[in-house]
């Protein structure tokens, strides 16, 4: 996704408009194939529903269903409310999918029969410069799914200790020179651009790394949206959205969010793993979309 432009070019370049329907969604066949394996009615919930490319797909393939698409980027629900105005059959809501019980309640909806969360960013946010997601483009340093609520990156980095940032380059991206990057921050703070930081992080390990920039980066992203805590409540709350029998698909980008789901699936007295237990992209989907080379999905069938 990242190797072939340095930071470098992307001060040159200017950037690309942004394609509202450019994200391809991961492993749609097999997704899709999961869903109708057992499914001809009720309602499917896609909690991280995004730009709609798994949900138009799902609601073509299952057409007896209803449909709700959450997400918690505003940006990302206006592209849905659009994509989907002229089917009656899909309800689109801005939030979190932690909120999804809430949301349910409130449009009087009864429990799921198919849930899918796909997890992370979508390449229109990853493309978007002032979203401030990508070290290829200049930008505010946000990171923000939901821009109305929250610090932004360059809040967090500007009030935190060395010790926490280093922890979250750690932890979250799991790269090893944590250390040596969060002392570089520190004393080149305040940071307050995408390009600011790539070039602080650049500096630190003396050599472009496409790999520690992306790793750096995506920590962030985890550490400001607070993505594992919501997949945590998201876990815990599984039941109270999901029938019994219904059908959950996740796909995961990241090792310790596979690692829950797993846990889950394999370990939760409720659920119990469907076959195969996870799914990775083909060769030829990734060299199509080299965006779905970290991929995991994993399906699981509430018991
Ligand atoms: C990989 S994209 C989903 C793409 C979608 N499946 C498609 O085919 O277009 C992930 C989406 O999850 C959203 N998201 C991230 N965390 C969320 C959360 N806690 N609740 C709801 N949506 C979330 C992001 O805003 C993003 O739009």
């Amino acid at each position: 996704m990242y190797s072939e432009k340095s930071v470098e070019d992307s001060l040159k370049s200017p950037c690309k408009e942004v394609d509202m329907l450019s994200h391809v969604p991961v492993m749609a066949d097999e997704v899709v194939d999961f869903f109708i394996g057992g499914l001809n009615e009720g309602l499917l919930v896609d909690g991280t529903a995004g730009a709609g490319g798994h949900l138009e797909l799902l609601s073509r393939a299952l057409p007896g269903m209803s449909f709700l698409a959450v997400d918690r980027d505003p940006a990302a629900v206006s592209i849905l409310r659009s994509r989907f105005s002229d089917k009656p059959d899909v309800t689109v809501r801005q939030g979190s999918y932690t909120e999804i019980p809430e949301i349910m309640n409130e449009l009087g909806l009864r429990k799921a029969s198919a849930a899918l969360f796909d997890l992370g960013l979508s390449s229109i946010q990853l493309d978007d410069p002032l979203r401030g997601f990508s070290y290829r483009y200049e930008g505010p340093l946000d990171m923000r799914f939901d821009d109305s609520t929250g610090s932004t990156a360059a809040e967090l980095l500007n009030r935190m200790s060395e010790k926490e940032i280093a922890d979250i380059i750690y932890n979250y991206g799991e790269e090893g020179r944590s250390r040596r990057i969060a002392k570089a921050i520190v004393q080149n703070r305040p940071v307050s651009t995408t390009l600011e930081l790539a070039e602080i992080i650049d500096g630190s390990i003396r050599r472009n790394s496409f790999k520690t920039l992306s790793r750096v980066f995506q920590a962030l992203r985890i550490a400001v949206n607070g993505e594992l805590d919501q997949l945590d409540r998201l876990i815990d709350d599984l039941d109270s959205l999901t029938s019994v029998g219904a059908r959950i698909a996740f796909i995961t980008f990241h090792s310790i969010e596979d690692r829950k789901i797993k846990l889950l699936f394999r370990d939760t007295p409720r659920y119990r793993q469907h076959s195969p237990k996870w799914v990775v992209p083909g060769e030829d989907e990734i060299g199509k979309n080299s965006r779905a080379r970290s991929a995991r999905l994993r399906m699981g069938i509430r018991i």
